[in-house]
């Protein structure tokens, strides 16, 4: 039987992990001019890239509402996005600022931003079928960019697959039921670039995998 998922405009109304809904409702208590709601997903609705993150940063997604606009790691993957022809502009500092993506489309595995960070298993969980509704539907995504292990396993969940189809891995590709391809990255997150995990050089080289799948 086909499963159908919640329409992915939907999201931002979520009220369904309590922890998550509560913290929003006090970080906006503190910080009024911020957006504190779900971060829907951004971008060309009929892309055949579909790049998926983890969760909206407290400074940045959160704020602003799009997904990586004002959060460091932001900073890697819209530069990126604009150098293979992704993206508009090098930089996304808001989300009124007129960037355009084609044939790109941005989301998260969890849309409300979690206390550290770190959502929760059953938050991943319950957030889960946004993303699956949004892959059901965007047919066109050919290729997933899964920007970490969180997101790599939320992707095999959300198209139901068993978490022991494929391994994560760097720079990996794996290909999946329906003519998909899944690639993996490090997360472009602070961490990862200043520790030197991932570096600007390897993360070009996966878009160049990317483009190549795309051909
Ligand atoms: N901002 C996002 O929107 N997602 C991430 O994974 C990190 C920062």
């Amino acid at each position: 039987m086909k499963t159908t998922h919640p329409a992915p405009s939907n999201c931002v109304e979520c009220t369904a992990c309590p922890r998550l809904t509560n913290f929003l409702r006090e970080v906006k208590t503190e910080y009024p001019d911020y957006y504190c709601k779900p971060v829907p997903p951004f971008g060309d609705a009929k892309a055949r890239l579909l790049i998926v993150g983890l969760a909206p940063g407290m400074h940045g997604a959160n704020a602003t509402g799009r997904p990586f606009t004002g959060d460091y790691a932001g900073i890697l993957l819209y530069d990126t996005l604009h150098r293979f022809g992704f993206g508009s502009a090098p930089e996304s500092r808001s989300a009124d600022d007129g960037l355009r993506l084609t044939d790109c489309r941005i989301t998260n595995a969890v849309k409300c931003l979690p206390p550290q960070n770190k959502p929760e298993t059953g938050e991943i969980k319950t957030c889960n079928p946004w993303l699956a509704g949004e892959l059901e539907a965007s047919p066109e995504a050919k290729v997933i960019l899964a920007l970490g292990l969180i997101a790599h396993k939320a992707v095999l969940t959300a198209l139901g697959l068993k978490q022991s189809a494929c391994t994560f891995g760097h720079g990996a590709t794996h290909a999946l039921p329906g003519g998909r391809v899944l690639v993996d990255s490090y997360h472009c997150s602070r961490y990862n670039t200043n520790t030197g995990r991932l570096t600007e050089a390897s993360f070009h080289d996966v878009f160049r995998t990317i483009r190549s799948q795309l051909q």
